[in-house]
């Protein structure tokens, strides 16, 4: 078995090492991206040494130039060293060597700008070369977008070859992602506004389409008639940190619902799109999202952690003693649709669980007869997505347990771990912003939401929250460390099914 394993292994490298592997690296074109928020943390933590790794696989042309724009009062230089300071706590030194370092921070500039007044905007406008692509990534909050759109403007910038990136919270409800929307739109056409949801560059994310659409295998099977529910749980161990200011507003709903999740369940649920382009799929998911159901109170819970024996509790940590901001929430949904009614989709996300695991789960039907007796037992095929830890997929299959004794079934796993199957280990994994911030400069929307999807996602939470806010529901406290509440396990248990195990 052992040796059937590796053989496969080696066959799988060798077609991989093939020539067409090492020239996918297609460098980009030349571009001038400007950080706005780029002393952040989201810049340090994400944003530069995601660009860091393209630069050293060959995709950032020489003439590509990175530019900081902030408050702090830094010039280039210090900024370089800020940005050498994150590279090292961000990227495993094996990943980090002195000469890739040295030569990145020579790319980077640095600005000190007001986004709201006059500072800095004409020695911005001096540096931006306007002949090349330019992106311009607001990595600050929402109530500076439209200053920042502006002044772009302003001070010609701005133009069509010009693209904008927005991270979320992309408004807190329906009412403010429009303004939002609105303020954008009056300076930029939609194909210019790149928001991103940092799931959609995971690699396994985008695999859940190579497979969907790529295999004749799934599809045939991939409804109602087949499939017994979906599965989708998000879980952290880690708590809201010091976070809180924002996370007591927002809660799980918000935070991990309304986006992260809400684009796993469309790209599991959507119909095959004609091509794999930007409208296309996202007219599929925003079809999804407008056929999703009310959420009845019953089908929901919502839980707040509680103090464990070396953490401290939500509201301890939020420092809002009555705080009623859910850090985890279940819910059970329905597509109603042709190809999904009577499935239901079971979604669960929280902090400080027991594991870290991010996963979509299909279970299929058991078959609709048993040829063999009763004491053989029964399965289901069950196709597990696992966007983390070890990216990957498996399909469990029924076979016969070998050996003598009759006829027994067995459930095994057709394990396809990349680390195993592609001989990659976890670093190899590009880290979803690469991939993100690489297709904003290729001007590929194709994994950015589009404002009206976004829009329809809030349309959906509004009432659920305005729900519970009516009501006073008081989220259920859970311990640190489990699997949420267990009013959680019983909206499953109630339809004779469960939760796969959060494992530490
Ligand atoms: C962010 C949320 O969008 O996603 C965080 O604001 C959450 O609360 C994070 O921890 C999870 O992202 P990942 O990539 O670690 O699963």
């Amino acid at each position: 078995m052992h040796h059937m394993v590796s053989a496969n292994r080696l066959a799988t490298r060798k077609f991989l090492e093939g020539p067409t592997m090492v020239s996918r690296i297609i460098p980009v074109d030349p571009f001038d991206l400007v950080i706005f928020g780029g002393t952040g943390d989201l810049a340090r933590r994400k944003i530069l040494p995601g660009l860091f790794r393209r630069f050293v696989d060959g995709q950032m042309p020489d003439e590509a130039r990175i530019i900081g724009a902030a408050r702090s009062e830094l010039d280039t230089k210090a900024f370089r060293r800020h940005i050498g300071d994150a590279l090292e706590e961000f990227v495993p030194a094996a990943r980090r060597d002195k000469k890739h370092v040295a030569s990145f921070l020579e790319r980077l500039d640095y600005v000190q700008i007001d986004a709201t007044g006059t500072d800095g905007w004409t020695a911005l406008a001096k540096l931006v070369r306007t002949d090349l692509v330019r992106a311009y990534y607001f990595s600050v909050g929402p109530s500076l977008f439209g200053a920042l759109a502006e002044r772009l403007h302003e001070h010609g910038i701005a133009g069509r070859n010009c693209r904008i990136v927005v991270e979320k919270p992309f408004g807190h409800d329906l009412a403010s992602a429009r303004e939002l929307n609105h303020t954008l739109a009056q300076y930029f056409d939609e194909d210019q506004i790149y928001r991103i949801d940092h799931y959609l560059g995971k690699e396994t994310v985008q695999n859940l389409m190579a497979v969907r659409f790529g295999n004749v295998l799934f599809e045939p099977l991939w409804n109602a008639q087949y499939i017994d529910h979906v599965q989708i749980t998000v879980a952290e161990t880690v708590g809201i940190g010091g976070r809180g200011d924002y996370y007591d507003k927002a809660g799980a709903m918000r935070d991990m619902v309304q986006n992260h999740l809400m684009q796993l369940l469309c790209l599991t649920a959507m119909e095959p799109p004609a091509r794999f382009e930007p409208d296309a799929v996202r007219d599929e998911k925003l079809k999804v999202i407008r056929a999703l159901q009310a959420v009845e109170p019953t089908d929901l819970v919502r839980g707040q952690y509680d103090a464990g024996a070396e953490s401290p509790s939500y509201r301890e940590e939020a420092e809002n003693p009555d705080s009623t901001t859910e850090s985890f929430i279940a819910m059970k949904l329905d597509i109603a649709n042709w190809r999904w009614n009577g499935t239901p989709f079971y979604l669960r996300t929280g902090k400080r669980m027991r594991g870290r695991l991010s996963e979509i789960v299909v279970r299929f039907k058991e078959p609709p007869h048993s040829i063999f007796d009763e004491d053989a037992g029964t399965n289901a095929n069950e196709l597990t997505i696992r966007l983390q830890p070890n990216e990957g997929m498996d399909l469990r299959v029924t076979i016969k347990e070998p050996g003598p004794g009759g006829m027994r079934l067995i459930e095994v796993p057709l394990d396809m771990t990349f680390a195993d199957a592609l001989g990659q280990d976890d670093d190899d994994v590009p880290d979803a912003y690469e991939r993100l911030i690489m297709d904003v400069i290729r001007g590929n929307q194709t994994l950015f939401m589009r404002g009206d999807e976004v829009e329809a996602a809030w349309a959906w939470t509004d009432p659920i929250i305005e729900g519970w806010t009516k009501r006073g529901d008081a989220p259920k406290l859970y311990e640190p460390g489990t699997a949420g509440p267990e009013e959680a396990l019983m909206l499953l248990h109630r339809d004779g099914r469960r939760w796969r195990d959060v494992k530490p």
